[in-house]
């Protein structure tokens, strides 16, 4: 997966929400990240710019969430995300209102890019999750969609014409 091909999956259409002929799988592509390995152990570089469309503002870690636990339960109007399990596993399930699916996050050189106006919820941590999440924004609460039925109407209002 190359930066070329995220950005296209991403704006296709230049909208962020419903894109006709671009399936939310997509939208959302698991990234495979190179390592660099040697007798010492592994390394993952990611390079905001290089192995993800965004530069990186923001990083923060979730650990410690009990299996029980619903994460996320939210979407984000303006900033996009890669979810990177680098400890443990978690799910992390999308959708766009119309389309949804679930992802494993499993090992530490795999991530999820999520681009901006999707739902997300992660759950289902191992005790030893420690799930990372890039951001390409400064945390901003103004820009977060917690109400699913708010973020429902929001997606029709902006989706095209059928
Ligand atoms: P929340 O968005 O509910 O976390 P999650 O998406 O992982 O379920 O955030 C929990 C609290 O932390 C909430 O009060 C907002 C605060 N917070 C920040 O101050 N800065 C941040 O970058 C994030 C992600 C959360």
């Amino acid at each position: 997966m190359n930066i070329t091909n995220l950005s296209n999956n991403t704006y296709v259409g230049g909208g962020y929400f419903h894109v006709e002929g671009c399936p939310l799988r997509e939208r959302c592509p698991v990234v495979e990240f190179s390592w660099l390995g040697d007798e010492r152990g592994k390394l993952v570089v990611i390079e905001g710019g290089i192995a993800i469309p965004f530069e990186i503002k923001r990083i923060f870690y979730i650990y410690d969430s009990d299996r029980d636990v619903i994460r996320g339960q939210h979407a984000n109007k303006t900033s996009e995300f890669v979810l990177i399990n680098v400890a443990g596993q978690s799910k992390v399930h999308l959708t766009d209102g119309r389309e949804e699916f679930t992802v494993e996050l499993t090992r530490p050189m795999m991530g999820i890019y999520i681009p901006r106006m999707i739902w997300k919820d992660m759950y289902d941590f191992s005790e030893d999750s420690v799930l990372l999440v890039l951001a390409s924004t400064h945390y901003d609460n103004s820009e977060y969609i917690r109400n699913y039925d708010e973020y429902i109407k929001m997606v029709d209002e902006n989706s095209p014409v059928q």
